[in-house]
C-alpha cells in the first residue's frame, strides 16, 4: 500500500480538514507504520489563486506544526512541501500533454473558484488538478484519503493515469491508479452559519469554523452561535432531511465522539439546542484542546519544522525520481 495526501497550506487547519481528511492520515499512518504514508503541503496548489509571498512560507510551517500536533509522525510518514521536490511540477508538465481541456472544464472546484470571471482566472487554477494528479501518481498511490470534495479530482487523476498508460505504456503500467478513501462519517463539513456551504479557509467569517487553533471559549462561542432552526433534536437520522444545519451539527458530534448519527440522536432526541449545542462544545473542546497545546509548543521551533521538511523532501526524490523517470522514457524524452 502507498498512501498519499495534500493540504494546502493556507488559512488554519479546521475542523473540516480534521474530520475529513487529517484523522484518517493519521490512522492510517498508525495501521500501516513506516515507509507507506507520505503527506505533503501543497504550496504550489497555494499560488494558484492570489496569495502573501510573505505569509507563504511561514503558513507552510505552521502547517507542519498542525500536522504534527494532530499526530502525524515525521519517523513514520513522509511529511514534505511540494515546492521541495521539484519532481512535482515536472510531472505535472508531461500530464499536461494527457489531461484534456474538456476534463478540467467540468471540474466543480475550478467552476465554484474562477465564478463568472474565467478570463481572469489563473491558468494554474485551471490545471490544478493537473498538479494534483502528479503529486499522487508521484509516488504511485494506491490510497487517497480525502473529504469529499475532492472526489471529483482524484477521478481525473485516475483518468489521466488510464490515458496515460494506454497511450504510452507499451503495454505496461507506468502509473498506479490511486483510490480515494472517504470517511463515512464527516465527509463534508458544513459552515456553521449555512448548512448549505462546506467549511472552508476562504470563508470570510471565521464563525464559519472551528479552526484547530481555537481557545476553548472561542469554540463553545462559535458552536453556540451556530445557526440552527427552532425545532426540538429528532429521535431519528430520518428527522434530520430538511435540516441541514442540524444534520451537520449531529454530524460533528458523531464523527468527534467515534459514534454514529443514530446514537447520537438516542441520546438527543427529543432535546433542543439549548441542551445539545452546551455538550458538542464541551466535546470539541475536550478533544481539541490536546492538539491545540502540542501546536502551540511546536510552533514555536521553526528549526526543527524546517528540519521535518528538508527531511521529507529528501525521501520524498528518492521515491519520486524511479517514476518521474519512466514517464520520461515512456514519452520518448531523456531527463537530464
Ligand atoms: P484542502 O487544503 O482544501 O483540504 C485538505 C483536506 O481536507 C478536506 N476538507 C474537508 N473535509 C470535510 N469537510 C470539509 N468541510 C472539508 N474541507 C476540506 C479535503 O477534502 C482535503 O482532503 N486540492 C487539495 C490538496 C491536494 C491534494 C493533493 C489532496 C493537493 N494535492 C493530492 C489529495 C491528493 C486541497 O485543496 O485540499
Amino acid at each position: 500500500m502507498r498512501i498519499v495526501s495534500g493540504i494546502q497550506p493556507t488559512g488554519n487547519l479546521h475542523l473540516g480538514n480534521y474530520l475529513g481528511a487529517i484523522r484518517n492520515w493519521v490512522r492510517m499512518q498508525d495501521e500501516h507504520g513506516a515507509g507507506e504514508c507520505l503527506y505533503f503541503l501543497a504550496d504550489l496548489h497555494a499560488i494558484s489563486q492570489p496569495h502573501q509571498p510573505a505569509e507563504l512560507a511561514s503558513n507552510t510551517r505552521e502547517m507542519v506544526a498542525a500536522l504534527v500536533a494532530c499526530g502525524i509522525d515525521p519517523e513514520r510518514s513522509v511529511l514534505f512541501n511540494q515546492a521541495q521536490v521539484s519532481e512535482h511540477a515536472q510531472l505535472q508538465w508531461l500530464l499536461n500533454g494527457t489531461a484534456r481541456m474538456g476534463w478540467l472544464n467540468r471540474m466543480t472546484q475550478w467552476k465554484d473558484k474562477a465564478g463568472k470571471n474565467r478570463e481572469g482566472a489563473s491558468v494554474a487554477l485551471f490545471t490544478y488538478p493537473v498538479l494534483q494528479a502528479a503529486d499522487v501518481l508521484l509516488y504511485q498511490a494506491t490510497h487517497v484519503p480525502v473529504g469529499e470534495d475532492q472526489k471529483q479530482h482524484l477521478e481525473l487523476a485516475r483518468d489521466i493515469a488510464q490515458k496515460f498508460n494506454n497511450d504510452f505504456g507499451a503495454g505496461e503500467e507506468v502509473f498506479t491508479l490511486p483510490e480515494p478513501i472517504i470517511p463515512a462519517e464527516a465527509a463534508r463539513i458544513m459552515s456553521l452559519r449555512d448548512g448549505s456551504a462546506k467549511m472552508s479557509k476562504s470563508d470570510p467569517s471565521d464563525m464559519s469554523r472551528i479552526n484547530l487553533t481555537d481557545d476553548a471559549d472561542t469554540i463553545m462561542t462559535k458552536v453556540k452561535k451556530a445557526k440552527t432552526d427552532p425545532e426540538p433534536l429528532p429521535s431519528d437520522k430520518g428527522g434530520l432531511d430538511g435540516r441541514p444545519e442540524a444534520a451537520n451539527l449531529v454530524g460533528i458530534y458523531a464523527a468527534m465522539a467515534g459514534t454514529s448519527q443514530a446514537a447520537v440522536l438516542a441520546e438527543f432526541g427529543g432535546k433542543g439546542f439549548g441542551a445539545f449545542k452546551p455538550a458538542l462544545g464541551e466535546l470539541l473542546v475536550e478533544s481539541l484542546a490536546p492538539i491545540n497545546a502540542r501546536f502551540i509548543e511546536l510552533r514555536q521551533d521553526r528549526p526543527a519544522l524546517d528540519a521535518i521538511l528538508r527531511q521529507g523532501a529528501a525521501k520524498a526524490r528518492a521515491l519520486a525520481g524511479p517514476t518521474l523517470d519512466r514517464a520520461y522514457r515512456a514519452l520518448g524524452l531523456v531527463r537530464g
